[in-house]
């Protein structure tokens, strides 16, 4: 064969390859200005909720967060919302919106701050909080670990270090029993991808490491810490509902006729999605086993904010404008709009055979002008999918108030309610609003 007839074989075969890849994984985009987003039904009984987690509100926490705010430079999350002392008002606010459920986390560095040493304060208004809710008639659902931790802990090396795995798994073993008779829903553990990558490979989480070595290594260790929890809580309460909350972040080509995009993409969807996903269905996960892992869940949290157009120069940070489709919305946070890919988020996790909870899905919107469509787009979208029987039980909304967003810090605001922290006052967004008509109007 001569060269110009190999060179015209290769050309044929890559475009091939290329029309089979772009059929085999299409990229759904939804005209949606031809959809009716008024129109949601869902069904009698799903769940309304908001989420917070403690770090990002409480205010005044001392954990490896604000550890690495002051070795860092970054800014103090200080007060935060000061909702240690705010919160019964800000229980008025889940009342106001009609939530069923309330999504947040309680902070082990409040509940242990040095090792062995068991704070009853910090757990006593936990446990008032919980009360708070439960009379109030929305359910509560705990996040053991939502980023935070203590120092001692991360001192030790945290989650890096196998060895400190049953630090961990005493801790929450030990302050289960505290809340398991009226908490029913727990998760473990706040997307294990995000915490390792974040902290580890792109060094803008605490410990502010730079190595995908050592990413993967946490991921593994934390995916392990889950299952070793998981057992144990359901050994003391089997009545208990237990899963993690895993964030489902679609990794697109940026071009779809590029080889190369498409190897990126198939490389970080295993590593950020496929990886947790098999550790739960086959106890396997980089190749190595984690056996523990296999089933231990009763339910799968997704965490889910939008789609990456990936390729090999992604670059290894996120504080930049994400690239876009050429009709996507782009969000404050510099990612698109993307409601779409709920359809695969939702279809990589039912592999699991669990019920869905939507633990979090939000938009940083100072000015209030996309969350109402963001909103709406993400929850016609849900409604669809439980239409064609994918069973997601809830949702919650990401988040209550504006927060503390770890590596941002104040810059972005993604509350239904706009806090001002010069005086802690707390304001009902538009959006706000619509949620709460939504919630409303669903219970007709
Ligand atoms: C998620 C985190 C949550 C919040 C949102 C915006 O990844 O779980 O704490 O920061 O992003």
């Amino acid at each position: 064969m001569d060269w110009q007839v190999t060179v015209a074989c290769a050309m044929i075969g890559y475009v091939i390859v290329i029309i089979l890849l772009r059929t085999l994984f299409p990229e759904k985009h939804l005209h949606w200005n031809d959809i009716n987003l008024e129109d949601l039904n869902f069904p009698a009984d799903f769940i309304w909720g908001v989420a917070t987690a403690s770090h990002q509100i409480e205010g005044n926490n001392y954990n490896n967060w604000t550890q690495f705010e002051q070795r860092e430079h970054k800014t103090p999350s200080g007060a935060a919302c000061d909702h240690w002392n705010l919160w019964q008002e800000d229980h008025n606010l889940l009342t106001e919106l009609g939530v069923d459920s309330y999504r947040f986390s309680i902070e082990w560095s409040r509940i242990e701050p040095n090792e062995g040493e068991w704070n009853e304060e910090a757990i006593e208004v936990y446990s008032k909080m919980i009360d708070s809710l439960i009379a109030r008639g929305i359910e509560p659902m705990i996040t053991l670990h939502h980023f935070s931790h203590p120092v001692w802990f991360e001192e030790k090396g945290g989650f890096y270090k196998t060895e400190n795995l049953p630090y961990f798994k005493a801790y929450c073993a030990r302050i289960f029993p505290y809340f398991s008779d009226k908490v029913a829903k727990w998760c473990t553990v706040n997307e294990p991808d995000v915490f390792s990558i974040m902290g580890y490979h792109m060094g803008m989480f605490p410990p502010g490491k730079r190595s995908p070595i050592k990413a993967i290594r946490v991921m593994k260790n934390v995916m392990i810490a889950h299952g070793e929890v998981y057992h144990e809580l359901k050994r003391q309460n089997p009545s208990s509902y237990i899963g993690l909350a895993k964030n489902v972040t679609i990794f697109d080509p940026y071009r779809r006729w590029n080889l190369l995009h498409w190897l990126t993409t198939f490389a970080l969807n295993y590593i950020w999605n496929g990886a947790i996903i098999s550790a739960l269905k086959r106890g396997r996960m980089f190749g190595s086993s984690v056996k523990i892992v296999k089933n231990s869940a009763d339910f799968i949290g997704l965490n889910y904010y939008t789609h990456v157009l990936t390729s090999p120069f992604l670059p290894q940070t996120t504080e930049i404008d994400l690239p876009s489709r050429e009709h996507e919305i782009v969000t404050e946070f510099g990612y698109p709009m993307y409601a779409e890919g709920l359809v695969r988020a939702t279809k990589w996790l039912g592999k699991l055979n669990l019920p869905i909870e939507i633990t979090e899905n939000g938009v940083a919107d100072g000015k209030d002008s996309l969350r109402p469509n963001h909103l709406k787009r993400h929850l016609w979208m849900i409604a669809e999918l439980i239409k064609q029987g994918v069973d997601i039980k809830s949702y919650y909304h990401w988040s209550l108030m504006d927060n503390f967003e770890w590596a941002e810090g104040y810059t972005m605001r993604f509350g239904l309610y706009h806090v001002d922290y010069e005086n802690q006052t707390r304001t009902l967004r538009e959006s706000g609003k619509i949620y709460q008509q939504i919630i409303k109007q669903s219970k007709l």
